[in-house]
């Protein structure tokens, strides 16, 4: 068996979380393979709403296994809370979450050292998460990182107050002014928890998996324009966000993987800074805000909103090598009496379909105008023609069948295209 991967094609919060529930019944196994709580993946069903930050989003399915993968980053503290919110809905995650020994801790100084960080910039920072990110990958990469298997060790509180000094050195370094006492008890409760989930060596259990049959889904977090490679640099996060990251987030050599599910909104969001070319800083803007509920989920940060991307969608399907495309929201551009699209872009006089290396270099989108939509509220009929006649512009502009359309942010609203992906 291959594995599959589920990833975002733009700049994250694309509805990974909604997609994975639903595909979940297809898998056995459902891995998260980089990032960590600056991730928010929002299910609803049955009338609830949750919101996922560490876990993977097929939790709620009994009997699949959810594993948390070795590029993962843990903050024991969120996670705790997220096992804690989950227990309120009747979800005991003892019985199927397994945690990759190898994944990285995020300390509560990696949160006060991201925050520090983002303050000394000024207008210049990246409008992190402040979920400490940066700095545990940095740890992680700079080779002084704890990993979730170290609690295990005898020797780990004293590992622990070794590298939480080495950072109070650091933090010595900003005019930031911080309390680590309630976090740290925070952390250590979490710690407490942590030790009651499965540790496994998730590189050989998921080759293993594979090897016997089973399937498995890798959840990506963030999206392909805010990889550290490739992403609008700085303006990223601090992990690998593509498909590759499936192979160094879980173990698995590139041959393992199958289908790669690239989704993307039927518009642009981005939250924090950075650049973002089809931006709409206008009462647009503000109506796709509005209508989207375009509000982090982990942050609650109203996201940035503008019309959909092409040149950056196929650059994102490129570096990904994806399979299929699923699209969501364009329930939220119904009403709308047209809909821009950017098929390619202006910069210096001359037409390009690259985003320049020089973030200062000025780039003006140019836009194709099709008509827009009117979506009824009944999830069983059928899309209407407009809306066809936009995917159809975008399967052939992008080269890559649309298998999947969502209309809302239930389950239930979801309207699979393709005989392949039918509900098993
Ligand atoms: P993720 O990070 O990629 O999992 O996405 P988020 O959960 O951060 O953001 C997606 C938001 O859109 C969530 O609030 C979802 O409930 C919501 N959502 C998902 N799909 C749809 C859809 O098709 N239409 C609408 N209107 N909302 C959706
Ligand atoms: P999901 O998985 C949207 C953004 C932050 C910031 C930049 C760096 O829910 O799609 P970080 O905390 O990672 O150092 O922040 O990346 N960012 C996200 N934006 N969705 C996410 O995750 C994000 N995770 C990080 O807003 O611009
Ligand atoms: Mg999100």
């Amino acid at each position: 068996m291959k594995a599959d991967v589920l990833l975002g094609l733009q700049w994250g919060d694309e509805g990974k979380g909604k997609i994975v529930d639903v595909l979940t019944p297809r898998y056995d196994v459902i891995a998260r393979f980089q990032g960590g709580p600056n991730a928010g993946h929002t299910l609803e069903f049955d009338g609830i709403k949750h919101v996922l930050h560490t876990i993977p989003s097929g939790i709620f399915h009994p009997g699949k296994a959810n594993v948390i993968g070795n590029g993962v980053v843990i903050d024991p503290a969120v996670l705790k809370k997220e096992i804690d919110g989950l227990k309120e809905r009747g979800i005991d995650v003892r019985d199927n979450l397994y945690v990759s020994r190898k994944a990285h801790l995020i300390l509560p100084t990696h949160r006060l050292l991201d925050a520090a960080s983002e303050a000394s910039k000024g207008k210049e920072k990246i409008g992190s998460t402040l979920k400490g990110i940066g700095p545990a990958y940095m740890d992680k990469t700079g080779r002084n990182g704890l990993r979730a298997g170290d609690i295990e060790s005898p020797d780990f509180r004293q590992r622990y107050g070794n590298l939480v000094a080495k950072h109070r050195e650091m933090l010595n370094q900003f005019e930031y002014a911080y309390d680590l006492a309630p976090l740290e008890k925070e952390w250590l409760s979490g710690i407490e928890t942590l030790k009651g989930l499965k540790f496994i060596d998730s590189e050989y259990e998921i080759n293993q998996m594979l090897d016997e049959g089973r399937s498995v889904l890798a959840e990506g977090a963030q999206g392909a324009l805010l990889d550290i490679d490739f992403g609008s640099y700085p303006y990223v996060t601090s992990s690998n966000t593509i498909t590759a990251a499936t192979s160094s987030g879980l173990g698995l050599a590139p041959h393992r993987i199958g289908e790669v599910y690239g989704i993307f909104k039927a518009y642009c969001t981005r939250v924090g800074s950075g650049p973002f070319p089809t931006e709409l800083s206008d009462e647009t803007g503000d109506r796709l805000r509005k209508a989207g509920n375009e509000f982090g989920s982990t942050t609650g940060r109203p996201r940035r909103c503008g019309w959909l991307d092409l040149p950056a969608l196929r650059y994102a399907i490129m570096l990904n090598g994806v399979t299929r495309l699923i699209m969501m929201k364009p329930d939220v551009l119904s009403g709308f009496e047209s809909v821009l699209v950017c098929t390619h872009y202006m910069s210096g006089g001359r037409r390009t379909d690259r985003i320049p290396f020089d973030l200062g270099v000025p780039i003006d989108p140019v836009y194709e105008t099709l008509p827009g939509w009117n979506l009824e509220e009944d999830v069983t009929a059928p899309l209407p023609e407009m809306l066809e006649r936009y995917i159809a512009f975008l399967e052939k502009a992008l080269g890559k069948p649309i298998s999947i359309v969502s209309t809302g942010p239930d389950r239930r609203q979801t309207h699979i295209r393709d005989e392949a992906l039918m509900p098993v």
